[in-house]
């Protein structure tokens, strides 16, 4: 049924002249992420052991490789996994039910040239170091997460500053656990399409650099988009996104958050759900803090990448969004959007969603 959902949304895509355009990392890759290419070496991943040959790790360890998957599963992390530069993670090849890492933080610091897809990051509380993320992409050049799945951060879901041409697309950036922050991206350009931000504290993302947000579901948020009120010029395309309020929600106002005057934004066909009753039924948000306002988008693919309206959007990632197949975790993420407003919670320990093996789910 999921399956036969997502290929009527594809569909429904491609009807709407879904731009397939010069698209490098896979076919359908927007933003400026997509020019990174990956790696062409293949490797297939044939155990789920930490460490040692066939292994995760050790796939990732020498650049230029186009790693597959012959084993599912959860790869329980005993220390944190450095990526190399020029790597592609086909998370789609796994058997069903698919392929993830928990316990420790997934690096790209410092590296370029990095696809990923179909894979599930849930750091969690095994991990025993606060400063380390669910992924982090420090300083990293040309990386592309897309159908991913990023659940329990600590530090931050996605810790990105100082990252050069990111996308992030078609994924789920949840519950997390530590500072409950989303994404923190510096220095950019970055692209966030079409993804699932649910139940956060703030940063979904916090963006210091020039940004395309364009199709996001955002649920249950304390603070949504955010800027932190920077001395820097930035300028936002943020388009066709809906905020959808939910328990934890505090102020509803609190969607665009800190976007203070040196910012220039396009905003436009946003919508703020905020009476959390169970349907969609909100209202245009398209003022952006004290922001100046900007006529036409600042950066030439984001109208035709914005192609699905707020409420087709919602549709689209409650069918689409995360890695695939849907496992315990986003199934029950996405359960609590589908409540709009009446379920959900932000957490401090995975544990609380009440899921199978510690609240990591079992995949
Ligand atoms: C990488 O592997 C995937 C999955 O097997 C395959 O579809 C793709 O063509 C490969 N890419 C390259 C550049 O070899
Ligand atoms: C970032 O992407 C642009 C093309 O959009 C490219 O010209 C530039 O070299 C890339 N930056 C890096 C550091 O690779
Ligand atoms: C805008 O940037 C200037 C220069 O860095 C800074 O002094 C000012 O405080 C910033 N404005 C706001 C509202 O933060």
């Amino acid at each position: 049924m999921a399956q036969i959902k997502r290929a009527i949304a594809f569909a429904s895509l491609l009807s709407l002249g879904f731009p397939l355009v010069s698209a490098v990392a896979f076919e359908g890759a927007v933003g400026f992420g997509s020019i990174a290419t990956g790696g062409t070496t293949s490797y297939v991943v044939t155990t789920l052991a930490d460490s040692g040959t066939g292994t995760f790790r050790d796939a990732v360890s020498e650049s230029g490789r186009n790693i597959t998957f012959s084993v599912s599963g959860y790869i329980v992390l005993e220390s944190p996994v450095s990526l190399s530069s020029d790597l592609t993670i086909n998370g789609q090849t796994a058997p069903s039910p698919g392929i993830g890492v928990m316990a420790r933080e997934i690096s790209a610091s410092g590296k370029s040239n990095i696809i990923i897809r179909n894979f599930r990051m849930r750091q969690g509380n095994e991990e025993t170091d606060d400063t380390k993320s669910a992924f982090n992409m420090g300083d990293a050049t040309n990386v592309i997460l897309d159908h991913c799945s990023v659940a329990f951060g600590v530090y931050d879901s996605i810790d990105a500053v100082g990252a050069v041409n990111v996308t992030v697309s078609n994924s789920i950036i949840a519950l997390p656990i530590g500072q409950q922050f989303g994404a923190h991206l510096e220095t950019g350009p970055s692209t966030w399409y079409a993804n699932l931000w649910v139940s956060a504290h703030n940063r979904q993302p916090l963006s210091k650099g020039n940004t395309q947000y364009i199709n996001n579901i955002i649920y249950n948020y304390q603070a949504a988009y955010t800027v932190a009120d920077t001395g820097g010029d930035f300028s936002h395309d943020i388009i066709n996104n809906y905020f959808i309020t939910g328990p934890s929600t505090t102020s509803a106002s609190d969607d665009y958050y800190q976007i203070d005057d040196n910012q220039s934004v396009y905003a436009s066909g946003n919508f703020l759900d905020s009476n959390k009753d169970g349907v969609l039924n909100g209202a245009a948000a398209n003022t952006v803090g004290s922001a100046e306002v900007l006529s036409s988008p600042w950066y030439s693919t984001s109208l035709s990448m914005a192609s699905l309206t707020a409420a087709e959007a919602y549709s689209y990632v409650i069918a689409n969004a995360g890695a695939s197949p849907r496992d315990e975790v986003d199934t029950y993420v996405v359960s609590t959007v589908e409540s709009l407003g009446t379920e959900g919670a932000i957490i401090t320990n995975q544990d609380s969603t009440g899921l199978s093996n510690d609240g990591y789910g079992t995949l």
